[in-house]
């Protein structure tokens, strides 16, 4: 695997000569390319050495330009790795300017990008860097920790960057996507968001699903090569790339479009918040207030996975449940009243599940389960797919066997 390795100034760039040496054990060819804030951290003779390449570093070096042009490096790249990641970095990145060699690559690259955040926690944790970060991950930018524990400065909290063997095998992974993706030649079906009951021309009942959950598991079956049709409600989220979406509104719109897509699909992910109810009757004209109190008649919408499930020859079929409560015990009642092969529960409350970049969740199928402590959406999303993949296989009676790789955001 060709992997371009940005190295830029932080502390934790001391640990890059170890890194290089790792993803060169697992067959990787490291060409380093460093910031100059990089440099006085670590010195580019030691990453030579190591790395067996030149190090680049300055755009306009005519000599190591027409040996390997910034575009042909960005060509060349199976993977771009940054590691340690500053937030500088990741906030240039965002903003798509280009004023050094790496971020020129970044800019000009078609390969994955990822990156190892390292920072102090009060700057992993300012609103910009959180921003930047969602950003980066909206666009499919593999986010590779950060660890939590004990920092250069001296405090303790979320900014490290996680360890080199850990950066090494979740590259790897991102690279055997290539051509040879878990779920490729699959066709997933996913939903997400809220769905909107219209009450009347200006009204609706809705819910606080932010879509985020559902979106990430489309990104993260993409990066598995899966074909992915996501069904989306009305949500703040760009599209993701790669993937086929149609935009619904009303619960009733995502049953007849998800009825529509599911034909010959291999797996169904219901990942929306749809609503069980909506009013029996759509009033034409904006309802006036006239009396003190008022109400509105509401009647059962069609539960879209419970028809999917019921297919005679339907997909692999997972479900997900929200709930504030007994979260194990109505998601494993779940799992059976809907005929399902999958669940994933979570908590949803006040602070956590809905709207929040984070998760953690319970994974229930008919004789195992798996838990996955609280981790960032995206991060949860690459291993509950896995898990899908895997179980999935299982019910086919495949042999494959996907590895399972958690990068763990806690050291
Ligand atoms: O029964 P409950 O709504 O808690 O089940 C949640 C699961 O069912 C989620 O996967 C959700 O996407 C799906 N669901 C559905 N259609 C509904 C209600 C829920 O597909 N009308």
């Amino acid at each position: 695997m060709n992997i371009v390795l940005g190295i830029t100034g932080g502390i934790a760039a001391y640990k890059a000569p170890d890194l290089v040496r790792r993803l060169r054990e697992r067959g990787g060819d490291v060409q380093i390319v460093m910031t100059t804030s990089a440099e006085e951290f670590v010195t580019g003779t030691a990453l030579q050495a190591v790395s067996g390449r030149p190090i680049r570093s300055n755009l306009w070096d005519k000599e190591a330009e027409a040996a390997m042009s910034h575009i042909e490096l960005a060509r060349w790249a199976d993977v771009v790795l940054i590691a340690p990641a500053t937030a500088e970095v990741m906030a240039r990145i965002v903003s798509g300017g280009a004023p050094d060699l790496l971020t020129t690559i970044c800019l000009a690259t078609e390969a994955p990008i990822a990156v190892a955040p390292a920072m102090n926690h009060v700057m992993w944790n300012n609103p910009a860097t959180q921003a930047n970060r969602r950003v980066l991950e909206e666009r499919g930018v593999h986010i590779l920790g950060p660890g939590v524990g004990s920092q250069a400065c001296g405090e303790t909290g979320a900014g490290r960057m996680i360890e080199p063997d850990a950066i090494a095998t979740a590259v790897f992974d991102l690279g055997t996507s290539k051509g040879e993706g878990l779920l490729a030649g699959k066709k997933v079906v996913i939903t997400a968001g809220p769905t909107r009951e219209p009450i009347d021309p200006v009204r609706y009942i809705s819910n606080r699903s932010s879509g985020k959950m559902g979106y990430a598991m489309a990104r993260a079956a993409i990066a598995q090569e899966a074909d992915v049709v996501l069904i989306s409600g009305p949500v703040n989220l760009p599209e993701p790339a790669g993937v086929e979406v149609h935009s619904v509104l009303s619960a009733q719109d995502m049953y007849e479009a998800t009825h529509d897509a599911i034909e010959d699909a291999d797996i169904f992910i219901s990942a929306a918040a749809v609503a069980d109810y909506r009013p029996a009757d759509v009033k034409a004209q904006k309802i006036k207030k006239n009396d003190e109190s008022m109400s509105i008649e509401l009647v059962r919408c069609p539960d879209i996975l419970a028809s999917v499930a019921a297919l005679d020859t339907g997909p692999f079929t997972v479900g997900f449940a929200a709930e504030t409560e007994k979260v194990d015990d109505y998601a494993r009642s779940k799992l059976e009243k809907k005929k399902l092969d999958m669940i994933i529960a979570n908590r949803v409350g006040d602070d956590c599940g809905f709207d929040t970049d984070d998760n953690s969740v319970n994974v229930f199928w008919t004789d195992g389960e798996r838990r996955f402590p609280t981790a960032r959406k995206s991060e949860l999303a690459r291993n509950l797919i896995e898990l899908v993949a895997q179980r999935f296989y299982a019910a086919r009676g495949t042999d494959t066997q996907p590895r399972l790789t958690v990068v763990s955001n806690i050291e």
